[in-house]
């Protein structure tokens, strides 16, 4: 969180993985002059995760400016199921949880496999 880029809205956001061999990556949130092109925090911790060698999130961990956790958006909750495992734990303002959980009936890989070839 200490290295966040974001003097638009003053929300500085770090955020901590742990990685299925033990490795751990981490990520702030990057914004920009054009608001809307900003970088969540978990999009660096997912671009560390896959450019250190891969895996899956076991755990994850999410800060906001005081310091307290803080639940990722919705959007973010996206890129950490398919970097995780429905089992992977989040750290959240309500304890400990499994993504299965903060993302429940969630949109994923299987769903493509399961729509098979276009028609026609
Ligand atoms: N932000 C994150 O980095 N992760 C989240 O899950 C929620 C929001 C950032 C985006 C923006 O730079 C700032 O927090 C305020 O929305």
């Amino acid at each position: 969180m200490g290295r966040a880029y974001a003097p638009y809205s003053r929300f500085p956001v770090g955020v901590a993985g742990i990685v299925d061999d033990g490795r751990i990556v981490v990520g702030c949130n990057v914004e920009n002059a054009a608001y809307g092109v900003g970088l969540c925090a978990e999009c660096g911790l997912v671009s560390e995760l896959h450019a250190t060698g891969g895996g899956k999130l076991v755990a994850v961990s999410c800060v906001g400016r005081d310091g307290e956790p803080l639940m990722p958006c919705g959007r973010c909750r996206q890129l950490l199921w398919e970097n995780g495992t429905p089992e992977t734990l989040l750290l959240t303002p309500e304890g400990v949880l499994p993504m299965r959980d903060v993302l429940p009936q969630a949109f994923g890989p299987d769903n493509l496999a399961i729509a098979g070839p276009l028609p026609g």
